[in-house]
């Protein structure tokens, strides 16, 4: 494990292009895969969870080109094998929690076909029983260890819609169940209680797939109209046809810049071509009503995704408070708004993120811990944490359990503290930002 240490810097000056989005590649690999002839995908992120994907849909009988060339601005074509083409494979899904989630949904509706995913450690401790639930409840066929726990075993069955509440708002489970309903009998409508990123929606309505999307649903049984609930319905396709997908830098990624301007006295930085779709822009509505001075430039769409060059200068910060609809619109920022929190007037509080304790680490936990090593006050509650700013963080070292955005937080932190963060398993950035360390060093002069 990599042992790198960040000493506090000087202002943050310049631009750059942050990496590829990964939610969208993802989607791009996957719908690809599913897709009649070539597809060519620009921008795909060349990162190890991506990587896990497109070696997937390798296993399933796609072809892929130009892979290892993969970097931002290039190409990629994916040849796919057709909605119902998938042939039987073993698949390795790396540290993907987004592949291990979403693939199921595709496999699960190919009859007389059987696969089995798994994954590294940290994924065989990520459930996967929110998605074989409502498979089940379609027909699938699907076996995991414990009853809930990678590896996962599907045998394609014939699939019939449903109709299903999710209990949590989660876009992975929401997706997987719209891969179900391309490939099952009926319609499959998925109800929201709250929206999540609707990169999947987005890309197969332009695939050509008869998605149809509705804010408000009436409860089951009592009648009610939940005015805050999104509902999505899918019809069964034939096949896809997706044409060219354009990826842009992945706000996630972005966010850690955001944050170093915000905190680190003097910085100006601007950051381009930066997915900005409402689903995802929780962080900077977050950040902004903080005090954080980030400006919207230059906004305009690609391929179906808006997108927006985001100049930031530093600011002091004020609490605030976090809950509610806004924890799917910035579910992967979360840990960047405690290390805000930290050098911020007053208090901070997130809650209604229960969602944060199963991701690649408990985040709860996780930035908790991390956050106290450098000298924050920070107190983990089930579902959220609160933060007390204390004016800054002294320094120290942290462990980002093989997390990356563990990782990166550190190195942020170590930046706008007085004394430098050593940060254990740096490594783990590859994930979804194999180029960070030196992205960071370009900003810093
Ligand atoms: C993702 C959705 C989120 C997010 C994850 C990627 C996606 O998970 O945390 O990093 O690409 O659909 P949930 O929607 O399951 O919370």
């Amino acid at each position: 494990m990599s042992s790198v240490r960040f000493d506090p810097s000087g202002p943050l000056r310049g631009g750059l292009r942050p990496p590829a989005d990964k939610s969208i590649s993802h989607r791009a690999a996957l719908i690809a895969a599913m897709g009649e002839g070539e597809t060519t995908v620009r921008g795909y992120l060349d990162a190890a969870d991506t990587r896990s994907t497109l070696a997937a849909v390798e296993a399933v009988g796609a072809r892929v080109s130009g892979a290892g060339a993969a970097t931002i601005g290039s190409e990629l074509t994916i040849e796919g094998v057709g909605l119902r083409g998938a042939g039987p494979a073993s698949i390795d899904v790396g540290n993907a929690g987004t592949l291990l989630r979403l693939l199921p949904g595709w496999l699960a509706g190919q009859a007389g076909g059987s696969w089995t995913l798994d994954g590294d450690d940290s994924i065989r401790r990520r459930p996967v029983d929110r998605i074989a639930e409502p498979l089940r409840e379609m027909g699938a066929d699907l076996d995991a260890r414990e009853g809930r726990l990678p590896p996962l075993e599907v045998r394609g069955a014939q699939l019939h819609g449903i109709d299903y509440q999710l209990p949590v708002a989660s876009a992975q489970v929401k997706s997987c169940l719209l891969f179900a309903g391309l490939l099952a009998a009926g319609e499959t409508r998925v109800v929201e209680p709250v929206p999540s990123r609707d990169h999947t929606e987005r890309m197969l309505i332009a695939a050509g797939a008869e998605i149809g999307r509705k804010v408000g649903s009436r409860a089951p049984g009592s009648g009610e109209e939940d005015a805050g609930a999104r509902v999505v319905t899918v019809q069964p396709a034939e096949r896809l046809e997706p044409g060219p997908i354009v990826v842009p830098s992945d706000i996630s990624s972005a966010a850690f810049f955001i944050v170093a301007a915000t905190l680190v006295k003097g910085s100006e930085v601007e950051l381009l071509g930066v997915g900005v779709n409402p689903t995802r822009t929780g962080i900077l509505t977050i950040l902004e009503r903080m005090g954080a001075e980030v400006e919207r430039e230059n906004d305009r769409e690609e391929g179906g995704e808006p997108i927006a060059d985001l100049r930031v200068r530093a600011a002091p910060l004020q609490g605030t408070e976090v809950g509610g609809a806004e924890i799917p619109l910035a579910i992967d920022e979360l840990p960047l708004v405690a290390l805000a929190a930290c050098f911020a007037e007053g208090e901070t509080k997130i809650r209604d993120a229960a969602e944060l304790r199963r991701k690649e680490s408990d985040r709860v936990e996780t930035v908790s811990a991390a956050l106290r090593a450098l000298g924050g006050v920070v107190e983990p509650a089930p579902d959220g944490m609160v933060v007390t700013g204390s004016g800054g963080l002294r320094g120290g070292a942290i462990d980002s359990h093989g997390d990356h955005r563990i990782a990166m937080l550190g190195a942020v932190a170590g930046l706008a503290s007085a004394e430098g963060v050593e940060v254990e398993g740096m490594d783990a950035a590859a994930v979804s930002f194999p180029g960070f360390e030196a992205d960071l060093a370009s900003l810093l002069g």
